[in-house]
């Protein structure tokens, strides 16, 4: 259990957030079918990301890593050798999903298992549009891990999806890569495409137009690179607000990635009136910048299913930002929250009614209502396991009158384990 402090003199300073979660999972993937090294700098070493390195010394992956620095020695698809035991997933929902793609074209059987909270999400997203492509994977009744992957050839396709995951179209274009022929893919809406992007790095054939159709040429030459992981905006997300939220505050998240798919949060926070500026830096890869905030008054919002994508993992703050503007707030076509780490819709609303909040819970989002100053009601906040129900907590925390404690703080090494050590120095406490 964890003792939470308001910050009672803002936060002041600037921070470089640890490496992309969703950049560092694909440099290792890349890195191991591809020919040659690929040199990883500022890899995310949360426990996730570490769950993709393991999943990929287990298939015979040399990997070395110092620090943040990793060293992948690629041996292509080929190279996948098949595992002596099944590989444990731990917390991660992308290395679950992007293996499924990866492994369904070997010619092994391999076994994915995880942790209690990745056992109930669902996976048959990821089989089923598989089988299209010739994959054959088998899954509880449930449509859960444990997953067997039964290695086959491939074949080409096209198929048009039926959620909005970049994780389930990462996987299919995983398994296109290793198909008999050229595939397309059509997404329902515009999602992260970190795969397309660095496949593109990485000597892929891969194209992009009008924002949702991807073509895939099969069995390109993939040669080791070196990758630049920039400052993932799902972890700045948490200090934009912060700096928002708490008053007297200004703070500068450096070189965080920008990708549009992925900047959500930036239009939302402007949309409620933060004060918000960007620098852009040049890059080779994609678009970067330092991020400068200083605190504001907020305006309620309301957030519509179009835009969800590109902040999904950002809705628990938004929940919280809705819930220190003057007026109600709505955030609908959500649902896919439900099957997060947790029910992101359930933990959100019990958390923000905890400290006091007016939140009303929907099928798929919430509506809140708004307030300067919470009344708290429960002061022991929990992160149910999940890593960013546990961050938001530790954010809205800080805007309290008093203490309040945080129960499961383990929880956020998944995704950020310096987190509590950067909060403390931006309070002025380290
Ligand atoms: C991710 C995609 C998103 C996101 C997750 C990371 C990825 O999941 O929530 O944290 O790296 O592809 P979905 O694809 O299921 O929406």
């Amino acid at each position: 259990m964890r003792t939470l402090l308001p910050a009672k003199n803002g936060l002041h300073g600037t921070l470089m957030v640890p490496g992309d979660k969703s950049i560092s999972h694909r440099a290792i993937m890349l890195g191991a079918i591809s020919h040659g090294d690929t040199m990883i700098h500022h890899f995310l070493n949360g426990e996730d990301c570490l769950s993709t390195m393991q999943a990929f010394r287990e298939l015979g992956g040399v990997i070395e890593q110092v620090d943040d620095d990793v060293l992948v020695h690629g041996q292509g698809f080929k190279g996948l050798k098949q595992a002596r035991r099944p590989l444990n997933m731990g917390n991660s929902g992308t290395t679950t999903r992007l293996m499924m793609g990866i492994l369904a074209g070997t010619n092994f059987t391999t076994t994915l298992i995880g942790d209690s909270s990745l056992q109930r999400r669902p996976m048959k997203r990821v089989s089923q549009p598989l089988e299209v492509f010739g994959g054959e994977v088998e899954l509880t009744p449930n449509g859960t891990l444990p997953a067997k992957i039964i290695g086959h050839p491939l074949h080409h396709a096209e198929y048009h999806m039926t959620v909005a995951s970049a994780q389930v179209k990462s996987a299919l274009i995983f398994a296109a890569l290793q198909a008999d022929g050229k595939s397309t893919i059509i997404e329902k809406l515009p999602t992260r495409n970190h795969t397309e992007i660095m496949l593109q790095q990485f000597g892929a054939e891969i194209m992009m137009s009008n924002d949702r159709t991807i073509s895939v040429t099969p069995h390109p030459h993939l040669t080791g690179q070196v990758v630049e992981v920039p400052g993932d905006i799902s972890s700045a997300a948490f200090f934009l607000v912060a700096g928002t939220i708490i008053p007297n505050s200004k703070l500068t998240l450096q070189h965080v990635n920008l990708n549009p798919t992925r900047t959500g949060i930036i239009q939302v926070l402007r949309k409620m009136g933060a004060d918000l500026s960007i620098e852009e830096l040049p890059t080779k890869g994609e678009p970067l910048g330092n991020i400068t905030v200083k605190s504001s008054e907020l305006r309620p919002i309301n957030i519509g299913p179009t835009m969800i994508p590109s902040l999904i993992d950002e809705l628990p703050l938004v929940a919280l930002l809705a819930a220190c503007a003057s007026g109600q707030s709505k955030i609908t076509g959500a649902e896919e929250l439900r099957v997060k780490e947790t029910d992101r819709i359930k933990t959100v609303v019990e958390e923000l009614r905890k400290l006091g909040v007016h939140v009303k819970e929907l099928r798929d989002g919430m509506i809140i209502d708004g307030q300067p100053t919470w009344q708290v009601r429960n002061s022991q906040l929990a992160s149910h396991g999940d890593h960013r129900i546990g961050m938001m907590n530790a954010v809205a925390a800080l805007k309290a009158s008093n203490e309040l404690t945080l129960i499961g703080e383990e929880a956020i090494n998944v995704s950020y384990p310096d987190f509590f050590n950067d909060l403390e120095t931006l309070a002025g406490r380290n």
